[in-house]
């Protein structure tokens, strides 16, 4: 009988040095139009000097960056010097609450922290810029500036405004026909509030309206079309005073309550109002993929869950383990609400994906092409890179034994016609080797095209952005 084994473990191991590389070893040929950078971000030390953290969420920021120039591949990596960073260094344990680890507390702080929300700045999610400045981000509102030529932290990059919240999204979204940026804050109290925003200049966010959550839900992401904002609470509540009192780590003080089912939230981005109010069965979500309007119709895709367990799959303890991995299987589902009839359905268009990505240029329009990691395997987080014809329903993977990649950034090729000509990018774990490698496929046929090799292993990211002009 074969013994299944976790091959993922070395994805959750502490990366400790940091490199900067000229010219990485290149199998195959780099295409000569990618000129800039992928730089990614995700959690790369789990292990404290005196502290195990305990999710996968709660890992210390890093950035990786991989340069090209003429058909070669350079590479740096750093950790964000966040003060979450600096403290934990000093301290070899963490000081701030995290996602799913709190701070171990005498009585007396656990007191004074009572009154704070002791806010992490361990910017561990994602990246995006402001104000032409490169941050780094977590769903604290408290976004750290990186110089994206040697990823030195510079600092946080405080906004021109007094508005308020606590929590935040490390996903906005961008509209490119108006030049909007989106997103939105909850703001914890006696009466909480989602503050949904836009940036259209600087570091001044304008607030389009604020809605009443009597119990805040956890999302991690929101959908965009050419008229609305789109807020999909799941029923995976928090009372505020619970999150104030508690003292448990972030995310434990959410409760899953189905009861409550999931609501859909059209706001109107022109005036903030509430377009519309849509409920249907309870289900858990980290990420919207895409959303557009078509026919008086609102379509929105998401990679979902029926319930929040896949929080609960991510902890280190079952990551690390030495059992089979299980994680909840994910549907990516298209819902589509009826603005006449006043309803939302849904059908089911694949399973087992995670981290979607699309050709970002048709973000809030009807689209085909999605990319996303497959997580179908029981020995290994993820097993295969897969390309969706949404239109179709086709579908061509990517795979190598053993091989673990991470999110498809795709790269649309200089002076792209169709939607998906250009490349994907994938950070790619190979446990046979100990060491991680850049895969790059070509995003019409998904083979591939080349890939080059990092002298250490990148522990699992989350998510990345490609700029051509750095
Ligand atoms: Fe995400």
């Amino acid at each position: 009988m074969t013994t299944l084994k976790n091959m993922s473990q070395l994805g959750f191991t502490n990366l400790e040095e940091e490199v900067m590389l000229d010219d990485l070893h290149v199998q195959g040929k780099i295409p000569e139009w990618l000129s800039g950078s992928l730089i990614r971000n995700g959690p790369a030390k789990f292990d404290l000097d005196k502290q195990s953290l305990k999710h996968w969420f709660d890992g210390l920021a890093m950035l990786h960056k991989f340069s090209f120039n003429a058909g070669k591949v350079s590479y740096t990596n750093k950790f964000i010097k966040s003060n979450a960073f600096l403290k934990t260094k000093e301290k070899g344990k963490i000081s701030f609450r995290e996602f799913a680890t709190d701070p171990c507390r005498s009585i007396f702080s656990k007191v004074s922290s009572m009154f704070s929300f002791d806010t992490t700045d361990n910017t561990n999610v994602n990246i995006s810029k402001i104000d032409n400045k490169f941050i780094a981000m977590t769903e604290t509102p408290i976004p750290i500036e990186y110089d994206p030529e040697t990823l030195d932290t510079i600092g946080v990059l405080n906004y021109d405004d007094k508005l308020l919240g606590n929590l935040t999204t490390a996903h906005p979204h961008y509209d490119q026909n108006t030049n909007e940026s989106f997103n939105y804050l909850t703001h914890f109290s006696r009466n909480s509030k989602y503050n949904v925003y836009s940036i259209t200049a600087g570091k001044t966010r304008n607030l389009i309206t604020s809605i009443e959550a009597k119990t805040p839900s956890y999302m991690h992401s929101f959908g965009l079309t050419e008229h609305y904002i789109i807020l999909v609470e799941f029923p995976l509540l928090v009372n505020s005073l619970d999150l104030l009192l508690s003292g448990r780590p972030f995310i434990e003080n959410f409760k899953w309550r189905p009861e409550q089912g999931t609501k859909f939230t059209l706001i109107n981005r022109l005036d903030g109002k509430v377009a519309g109010i849509y409920s249907c069965e309870p289900f858990f979500a980290f990420h919207h993929i895409n959303a557009f309007e078509v026919d008086n119709k609102v379509v929105i895709d998401m990679i979902t869950y029926k319930d929040n367990n896949i929080i609960n799959s991510l902890y280190l303890d079952v990551l690390r383990g030495n059992d089979p991995i299980d994680i909840p299987v994910s549907q990516y589902r298209r819902f589509t609400i009826g603005l006449d009839e006043g309803s939302v359905g849904y059908k089911i268009m694949h399973e087992g994906l995670e981290l979607p990505r699309i050709n970002y240029q048709l973000n809030t329009r009807n689209y085909n092409f999605l990319y996303a990691v497959g997580m179908s395997s029981v020995t290994s987080f993820t097993d295969r890179l897969v390309k969706i014809d949404v239109k179709t329903g086709d579908s061509v993977s990517w795979t190598e034994q053993n091989c673990q990649p991470g999110e498809p950034v795709f790269v649309p090729r200089h002076g792209a016609k169709e939607e998906d000509d250009g490349v994907i990018l994938s950070v790619v774990l190979d446990p046979n080797s100990g060491q991680s490698f850049l895969l790059i496929l070509d995003s019409k046929s998904f083979k591939e095209i080349a890939r080059a090799s990092v002298p250490h292993h990148i522990p699992f990211g989350i998510h990345g952005q490609y700029y051509g002009d750095t």
